[in-house]
């Protein structure tokens, strides 16, 4: 059933999106070829009538389904648009933004907590290859950031040896899924390296408050990461009309803290994710779906 209703969101959202040629042309680029800095930002975009942001998810009520389409018709140039169960409770669409019951927590409705650096759902075998976050409305004072760190940048400062480490060396990445709700820190098993694919041009998954080393020196060297993953990190204020499209296996992101009024001006985001081949996983799982629970081996 949500699937037959995401079909035919989707439909409309490729249909009406509202994308130009030359933007379409960019997000395309982007995905067959890459970029040193592993994200794509689009300003200024078309994103329809924007009422003042709610102040809880049961008060949601948006008439102007501009921005979602628009959202998803960039999400669909870069794969499949999926959604998590946790997440919206399966929603290609994912809206953000600062609730008085979510403060202090460190999730996408916080706003008073940093949000430290994170590969999406590093511990999922269904992890997006993509993230879309589209600003609806930008905080009064300016103060969020988002933070890119692509591992393009990151490699510049490792050694070889320190390369190698990271290819061979399995961390345990905790699931912040869980049945209270998401942030819980729970072990899956889920052992993995920080950098995989061809070494020459690796992935990057990273997530140090997920994460568990097994020595101590294990543990030193993925701090020393984490710092060289903030140096390099790219500082974006997004404005009303950003959309920001996230290369997922190559990079780490994250939020500064904001401030909130609940007065209807406060920051909203829209985010979607795409995965590259729905087929592949199809052929796996044995079942075709854009809503995923969570999976831990494929
Ligand atoms: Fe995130």
């Amino acid at each position: 059933m949500l699937d037959d209703q995401n079909d035919h969101l989707l439909s409309a959202a490729i249909r009406h999106g509202g994308l130009s040629a030359g933007q379409i042309a960019q997000i395309l680029e982007f995905r067959l070829l890459g970029n040193r800095q592993g994200f794509l930002l689009l300003k200024d975009l078309p994103i329809g009538e924007i009422p003042p942001t709610p102040p809880s998810r049961a008060r949601l009520d948006k008439p102007d389904r501009r921005s979602e389409q628009m959202l998803l018709q960039a999400t669909a140039l870069l794969g499949e648009p999926i959604g998590y169960r946790q997440e919206s409770d399966g929603s290609l669409v994912n809206n953000f933004f600062p609730q008085q019951a979510q403060a202090r927590a460190a999730t996408s409705d916080s706003f008073d907590t940093e949000l430290e650096l994170h590969t999406e759902n590093a511990f999922h075998a269904v992890l997006p290859d993509y993230l879309a976050l589209l600003c609806l409305r930008q905080d009064p004072a300016a103060e969020a950031i988002t933070y890119i760190a692509s591992v393009q940048r990151i490699l510049e400062h490792l050694s070889h040896e320190e390369q190698a480490f990271f290819l061979c060396e399995p961390y345990n990445f905790l699931c912040d899924y869980g049945p209270r709700g998401k942030n819980q820190r729970i072990d899956i098993g889920r052992h993995q390296t920080v950098l995989y694919g061809d070494p020459d041009c690796p992935f990057l998954r990273l997530d140090p408050q997920f994460m568990l080393a097994a020595s101590e020196p294990a543990r030193a060297r993925l701090e020393q990461l984490r710092a060289v993953a903030w140096q390099v990190a790219e500082p974006l204020r997004l404005r009303q009309g950003d959309l920001l499209l996230i290369d997922n296996r190559r990079t780490a992101h994250a939020r500064s803290v904001f401030s909130a009024n609940f007065d209807g001006r406060d920051r909203w985001m829209q985010r979607a994710f795409a995965v590259g081949s729905g087929h592949f996983l199809t052929e796996r799982l044995g079942r075709r779906s854009r809503v995923f629970d969570l999976v831990t081996e494929l």
